[in-house]
């Protein structure tokens, strides 16, 4: 006799984070996880630095200094606020909440890991909607949804791909979808896709509806991914169900008081995106330059094929990171031809197109 978990638990592929660790390599570049070449803001860390007289406190379970703070900053209410530890413990109680066993998650075809490992473990089924030129396609998703369908995911920007919808897609998607399905709207791509034309994260627009959650994080153009700080708007019943099987204190003094000082420092969110803007150009057009194919990106990474060069993406990816530069291969998405790079600083960006147009230069020497 042993402990055995619950059918279906060992099933679960793990999550699989991008490789922080090259042979050889004490301080790789590491273009595999989305992360903010800038770091975070100054005024971040100096709060998170003065809250380290408070260790033996608990946190405010109530994250009220941050709700303030984000429901101030967007005009939301804040009762309809939900933290979690990253969006990524929204997720998983979002299907606690609403997955039992018969029920469905329907996601695209190239959903986000973490998404599936919630929906599985919460002992609902996940069902994936073929997507069209590795972008959602929403008549896919409604003819996925069945009547055991009780969540839909969608990122806006996606991830592992990088690509976006006009806002009107979700609308539609939205207007279509039967009411007791809730849509969540992952968009911790967001702060990269504002300006775009037709882009929204879907925040106002959520106000009057009764089913959407709408998810963000401080992980991303925040750059404080290791604070593991989420947040989510949602009708009162949602919010009310979930805070009940949220942990009480996923949400840390240090990783609260950081957000806070985070969101006022508009100067570094500024930086951060326009940095991003021009190094996404200079990806892209590097890349290009070099033979590969690429997907548009709305994200902080771009996603990008050699496949007409003949070289495999894997094979890319392990002569990088004997370079000492670490990018996503994407075989675990179902992309096993694909590459997902993340936009590094000037200097990173500039070693890796280095690294790679020699790769691809060796790679023709030797046909
Ligand atoms: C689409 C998407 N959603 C959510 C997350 C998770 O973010 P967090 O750090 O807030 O858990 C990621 C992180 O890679 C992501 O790509």
């Amino acid at each position: 006799m042993r402990p055995e978990a619950k059918a279906g638990i060992l099933d679960i592929a793990p999550y699989v984070p991008g490789a922080s660790k090259a042979a050889g390599h004490a301080k790789p570049i590491k273009l595999s996880a989305n992360e903010n070449p800038l770091g975070c803001s100054e005024k971040a860390r100096a709060a998170y630095l003065a809250s380290a007289d408070e260790l033996h406190l608990y946190p405010d379970a109530r994250t009220s200094r941050l709700r303030a703070a984000i429901a101030a900053k967007y005009g939301l209410e804040p009762e309809r606020l939900l933290f979690g530890a990253g969006s990524d413990e929204l997720f998983s109680i979002a299907c606690m909440a609403y997955l039992g066993a018969g029920d469905n998650m329907v996601q695209p075809q190239y959903g986000f890991a973490a998404w599936a490992i919630a929906a599985h473990a919460a002992g609902g089924a996940v069902k994936s909607a073929p997507e069209r030129n590795y972008t959602v396609d929403v008549d896919a998703i409604l003819a996925t949804v069945d009547r055991r369908t009780r969540i839909v995911f969608i990122a806006n920007p996606a991830n592992p791909t990088g690509t976006w919808l006009p806002f009107g897609e979700i609308e539609r998607l939205h207007a279509a979808l039967p009411g007791n399905v809730l849509l969540v709207l992952d968009g911790a791509y967001s702060e990269c896709a504002v300006g775009l034309r037709g882009y929204s994260a879907g925040l106002e627009w959520a106000r009057d509806k009764e089913n959407v959650l709408v998810t963000r994080t401080f992980s991303k153009m925040y750059g404080l991914a290791s604070l593991r700080i989420g947040w989510g708007y949602a009708p009162a019943r949602v919010v009310e169900a979930l805070d009940r099987i949220r942990l009480p204190f996923s949400i840390s003094r240090g990783g609260e008081a950081a957000a806070v000082a985070a969101l006022e420092d508009e100067a570094f969110l500024q930086r951060s995106v326009d940095a991003l803007t021009s190094g996404r150009i200079k990806l892209r057009e590097g890349l290009a330059a070099l033979g590969a194919r690429t997907l548009p990106s709305a994200a902080n990474f771009i996603t990008a094929t050699f496949d007409n060069t003949g070289l495999p993406a894997e094979q890319i990816a392990a002569e990088l990171a004997r370079g000492g530069i670490l990018v996503r291969h994407l075989r675990n998405y179902g992309m096993p031809d694909w590459l997902r790079i993340s936009v590094g600083s000037e200097t990173e960006l500039k070693a890796l197109l280095e690294r790679l147009g020699l790769i691809v230069e060796a790679a023709k020497a030797r046909v």
